[in-house]
């Protein structure tokens, strides 16, 4: 569905997709939330999603922090057609949730995380879009 990358700004990030690569950018929005600031970047049959930290304590900022102050990819996405229905059928399977709940994601879709430690260290994302 898309890939999440953390910035430290993200109007800065903005300028280079639109300014130097020409991408559209779209669906800025808040999750108060997750604490982060976010929008959607169309690219193929994909998106790039860019993750700006409103706080200090946010997973965002502390992604970056752990990954020695730097940016980069923090997630990747794929899209669910039942974000609950898939949350059971992996706990069934005995996977590591990080949500067992689906949680409100940008755009209004519904979200849930697998956790890093059963996808041999990438942090999933389930996509249900609205
Ligand atoms: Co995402």
């Amino acid at each position: 569905d898309h890939i999440g990358i953390a910035v430290k700004d993200l109007d800065q990030a903005k300028k280079f997709y639109s300014d130097m690569l020409g991408m559209e950018i779209m669906g800025e929005e808040v999750v108060e939330e997750q604490k982060v600031r976010v929008c959607f970047i169309p690219c193929g049959d994909s998106e790039i999603e860019l993750l700006e930290s409103t706080s200090p304590e946010g997973p965002i900022a502390k992604f970056i922090e752990k990954n020695g102050d730097k940016e980069g990819i923090q997630h990747i996405a794929v899209r669910v057609d039942n974000v609950e229905a898939a949350i059971a059928d992996l706990k069934e399977k005995g996977v590591r949730m990080i949500d067992e709940q689906p949680r409100y994601g940008a755009g209004g879709a519904k979200i849930a995380f697998v956790h890093p430690k059963a996808t041999g260290g990438i942090l999933l994302e389930l996509s249900e879009r609205a």
